[in-house]
């Protein structure tokens, strides 16, 4: 296993569409287990493929229970009401927005070995599985911000409001 670089959204790899993984082979499980190393590494709260500069559709992220996900080829199957919360994200360091995404998400995903499983989330957790499919196909949560800021202005607006997200 090995950490491997984060790319930031400078990187044309952040911007492209990837492809879906057809191979569940050995390079797949070492792709996997990097990017897992690579994401606890960091400290955030999911890791996508093509940040790592691996245009394949695979993501890891942390659900509920904060055990960390392995999703290969993962789909939103369902969506259903609407959060706006405070977003960042391991390619755009220090900056952050304020992003709508669904409340709730129904997600369907192959895991490591090929096989089809569901999951999905609410809060903060439905916002990562949103933040990180979309990286899947090249889009990054600035497209989607009124205005970023960065680290010294969202710790005044967190002391106002008290709360955080991801
Ligand atoms: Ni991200």
């Amino acid at each position: 296993m090995a950490i491997r670089e984060i790319l930031t959204d400078q990187d044309p790899a952040l911007h492209k569409k990837c492809h879906s993984i057809t191979q569940f082979d050995q390079k797949l499980g070492d792709l996997i287990d990097d990017m897992r190393e690579t994401l606890e590494d960091a400290g955030g709260a999911g890791l996508a493929a093509p940040q790592v500069g691996i245009l394949r559709r695979v993501v890891v992220l942390y659900d509920g229970e904060d055990e960390l996900l392995e999703l290969v080829n993962p789909e939103l199957i369902q969506e259903e009401g609407e959060q706006d919360g405070l977003e960042g994200c391991l390619s755009v360091p220090g900056l952050w927005g304020y992003v709508k995404r669904p409340e709730r998400v129904r997600v369907k995903a192959q895991d490591r070995r090929g096989n089809w499983f569901e999951t999905g989330g609410e809060g903060v957790v439905a916002r990562c599985f949103c933040h990180e499919i979309e990286h899947l196909d090249g889009h990054v949560f600035t497209e989607h911000v009124d205005r970023i800021y960065n680290n010294e202005e969202i710790e005044e607006i967190l002391e106002r409001e008290g709360r955080k997200g991801k």
